[in-house]
């Protein structure tokens, strides 16, 4: 058997996209191996979202290619969103590399090995998607199984490559994403994490035709009674795309879980034009009081961006202000880094210098952390059910950990490994990033 490894960068579609590519090595002989310099093939599957993210893959790889002088047998292999864009052009900068995969060619990938195997240098990055193939999975083990349903975006916000990396919006077969579930759920999966850029959007056609949006996709899987209880999520949503069928969905599905990522980005309503978000903060406000009122419990996280070309000191401040006053449970932050082909990347005499960025984002942060302070105070002395993700040793003292219906992160003190389980848990205290809980 040869050695694998993959290093992957980025959000959980890419993770995903990896589990798929362990999949399909394992047809071709090749065994997983989580030690790089055993590898015979090496693979960083690569993010672009940021500039940061984009430079760790090129250090990488600059690492492994050192590694080919003494060891010119093994393969490198450059695969995710950067690979997207960069396309045959890594040769000229890294000529060790022997494969360069774009995101849509994912399945085409056992072909493509064997030609590596053979000698050849290959890139294949044409953005035409290479049809989905029945491979294995080799899923990381855990107790969540992500399932993408749809791939690529076609919203085109200013200062997001995605769409260029991942391209258009296309949805994957219902058939597939059905079997995938059922087979994630044979083995043991309790979680199941519907994926995509934009979840919302998804789009699919039933045994005789329908169509099937994202509430009949959760509806069907919720309907899995034979497989014993599991949880179903799902992430991304574009805020505006919330439908009331969907929040019907949520409250009808009792494997459907009350939790929303509703990325906001920024709480200034020129900011928001100027990023091309198709909502203002009065309309983002409403969905998220809608959710409140007709969901118990939902818990609401969010994505922002600091430091975006041209944005004041007031447009900032105004982030700050939506953050608490729409009681965010969550948010992930970013200050803003420009990217190739988007639009908001040509703005260049708007950019807002590196330290101010960083002190904003430093603020961001600070709203962010008294935010999840207030949403976890809220749970002290509620009996809540955890799904256990992890048995662990903290200090001397034995600690099952896991999360609530609406995502929120309790660790609780127990003696015996229950990962797996569903657990009813008393809220005896609350941090920033988790909750304290005792088993009733
Ligand atoms: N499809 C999702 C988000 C995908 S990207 C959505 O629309 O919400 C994940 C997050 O990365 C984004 O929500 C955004 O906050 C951040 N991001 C994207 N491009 C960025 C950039 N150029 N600089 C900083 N953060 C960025
Ligand atoms: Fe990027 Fe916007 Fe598409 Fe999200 S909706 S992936 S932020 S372009
Ligand atoms: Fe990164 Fe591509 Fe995901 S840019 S965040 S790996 S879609």
């Amino acid at each position: 058997m040869k050695k694998v490894y993959i290093e992957t960068l980025g959000c959980q579609m890419n993770k995903s996209d990896a589990e798929r590519m362990f999949g399909m090595l394992e047809y071709m002989d090749y065994e997983r191996t989580d030690e790089p310099k055993k590898a015979d093939l090496l693979i960083i599957n690569t993010c672009s979202i940021r500039q940061l993210s984009e430079d760790k893959a090129y250090s990488q790889i600059g690492v492994w290619g050192k590694w080919k002088k003494t060891r010119p047998n093994i393969k490198i292999g450059f695969s995710g969103c950067v690979a997207q864009q960069v396309k045959e052009n890594l040769f000229k900068r890294a000529p060790y590399v022997d494969l360069v995969i774009g995101t849509q060619r994912l399945y085409e990938l056992p072909e493509l090995i064997k030609r590596v195997e053979n000698g050849e240098r290959v890139c294949s990055c044409e953005e035409s998607p290479y049809a989905e193939k029945d491979y294995k999975i080799n899923r990381v083990k855990s107790i969540n199984a992500w399932v993408p349903i749809m791939e690529g975006c076609n919203n085109f916000c200013s200062y997001c490559i995605v769409p260029y990396t991942r391209g258009r919006e296309r949805s994957r077969d219902f058939k597939n994403i059905m079997k995938e579930v059922k087979k994630a759920l044979s083995e043991g999966f309790k979680e199941i994490t519907l994926l995509g850029q934009n979840v919302d959007s998804y789009k699919g056609k039933g045994e005789n035709g329908e169509e099937i949006n994202l509430s009949g996709l959760l509806r069907a899987i919720n309907s899995l009674d034979e497989y014993g209880k599991f949880r179903v999520r799902f992430v991304t949503s574009y805020p505006t795309d919330i439908t009331d069928e969907l929040i019907d969905t949520v409250n009808d599905c009792d494997k459907v879980c009350e939790y929303f990522h509703i990325p906001m980005q920024s709480g200034d309503d020129y900011v928001l034009k100027k990023m091309n978000r198709r909502y203002d903060v009065a309309t983002y406000k409403k969905i998220c009081d809608h959710l409140r009122s007709k969901i118990k419990d939902v818990t609401i996280t969010s994505d922002f961006i600091a430091g975006f070309p041209a944005e004041t000191e007031e447009q900032f401040e105004n982030t700050l202000k939506a953050m608490k006053a729409l009681e965010l449970d969550y948010s992930n932050t970013a200050a803003y880094s420009p990217r190739e082909k988007t639009v908001a990347a040509k703005w260049v005499d708007k950019f807002i210098p590196e330290d101010e960025k960083i002190e904003r984002l430093a603020r961001l942060n600070e709203t962010n952390r008294e935010c999840c302070v207030l949403s976890n105070k809220k749970y002290i002395g509620r009996t809540l059910e955890v799904l256990v993700e992890k048995f662990e040793n903290h200090n001397g003292k034995n600690v099952i950990s896991g999360r609530t219906r609406n995502n929120k992160m309790v660790h609780i003190p127990c003696e015996r490994d229950l990962t797996g389980e569903f657990v009813d848990v008393k809220i005896t205290g609350s941090m920033t990033w988790y909750l304290k809980g005792e088993l009733v």
